[in-house]
């Protein structure tokens, strides 16, 4: 196993002639001896922008590129995503991916896998732990999505004022966190009253619920929603029409993540605006794995770019959108 000791990966030439030999009893991976065990330890399943982050990571982390993944996927819970890492740790695996569930109670594990060596990479969200305890993140600008979406609002309805309810992400995680704070930081001191902020969990179920309870409460007060992922917009679409009210008129809609379904909701005038969070991090996630047991050094946060899209850039870009 290739040994990783406080930030640095430091590889000894009999960890060079092992490399790559961890064991995995019991899991879907099936490395050979020269290739890197990386175990993954994903959110869940909860979004459209999760299964195209899943894909591009497991596309990444193939055996053609030289790795043994050994996958897992948490149901966005956190006690499950920190046993999963555990068991990577106990395995042996050369390197570890989190994609962090919440920031907060990670730096118990990150700790034990920094004492047995394992290099930790985080992808997509980031943690509240000390960044001594992993070697890099890349990710997403969630504080700027939520800022755009902020702007956008603003832009519009700043002016003659409106009345908002907002569709948050997992509670106590970064995505969630970081887009409030962005979003509230581009309204503030504008004529944008929010009516209600509750969490409808990255999922379009949830997402549903909790915009027909938003409904029964305020009716047709409701100009505005902000939903901080596209599937909980697609889920508050259902509730939007079977009150009667049109989506995208009545009430006007902005989300996060640009995925195919939010992209149609768009192109079809439902949704109003998305701002864009890229899940294809797979590629530059393997990059970073490979310089990291290599022992170069590399940067601790990797940004990767969004864009942001009208209804006219949805029409344009839904024939060849690839996820
Ligand atoms: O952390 C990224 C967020 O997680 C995406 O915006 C959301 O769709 C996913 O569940």
């Amino acid at each position: 196993m290739k040994k990783f000791l406080g930030g640095l990966a430091v590889i000894s030439m009999a960890s060079l002639a092992l490399a790559g030999c961890a064991s995995n009893p019991g899991t879907e991976a099936t490395g050979g001896d020269d290739l890197i065990t990386v175990g993954f330890a994903q959110t869940g399943s909860e979004s459209g922008w999760r299964s195209a982050n899943t894909e591009s990571m497991k596309a990444a982390f193939s055996e053609e590129n030289g790795f043994n993944l050994v996958f897992n996927a948490a149901d966005n819970k956190p006690e499950a995503q920190i046993a999963a890492v555990r068991s990577f740790i106990n395995q042996g695996v050369d390197a570890i991916v989190i994609a962090p569930i919440v920031v907060d109670g990670w730096d118990d594990v990150l700790n034990e896998a920094k004492d047995a060596g394992i290099p930790v990479i985080l992808e997509d969200r980031t943690v509240s732990a000390s960044e001594d305890l992993y070697a890099s993140w890349i990710g997403l600008d969630f504080e700027q999505e939520g800022r755009t979406a902020g702007e956008w609002v603003v832009e519009n309805f700043g002016d003659e004022g409106a009345n908002l309810v907002i569709l948050e992400g997992t509670t106590g995680s970064s995505a969630a966190l970081d887009r409030a704070t962005g979003f509230a930081d581009a309204i503030a001191g504008s004529n944008i009253t929010i009516l209600d902020s509750q969490t409808g969990n990255f999922t379009r179920a949830d997402g549903k619920t909790v915009m027909e309870g938003f409904l029964q409460k305020y009716g047709s007060d409701i100009d505005l929603l902000f939903a901080h992922n596209d599937d909980m917009g697609l889920g508050a679409l259902d509730a939007i029409k079977a009150a009667g009210l049109e989506p995208g008129v009545d009430i006007k809609i902005v989300t996060i993540d640009a995925v195919r379904d939010g992209m149609q909701a768009l192109a079809n005038g439902e949704f109003n605006f998305i701002v864009e969070c890229n899940p294809i991090l797979g590629e530059k996630v393997a990059e970073v794995v490979k310089a990291v047991l290599a022992g170069e050094s590399v940067e601790k946060s990797i940004i990767v770019p969004d864009g942001a899209f009208t209804q006219e850039d949805a029409i344009e870009l839904l024939p060849t959108r690839p996820y």
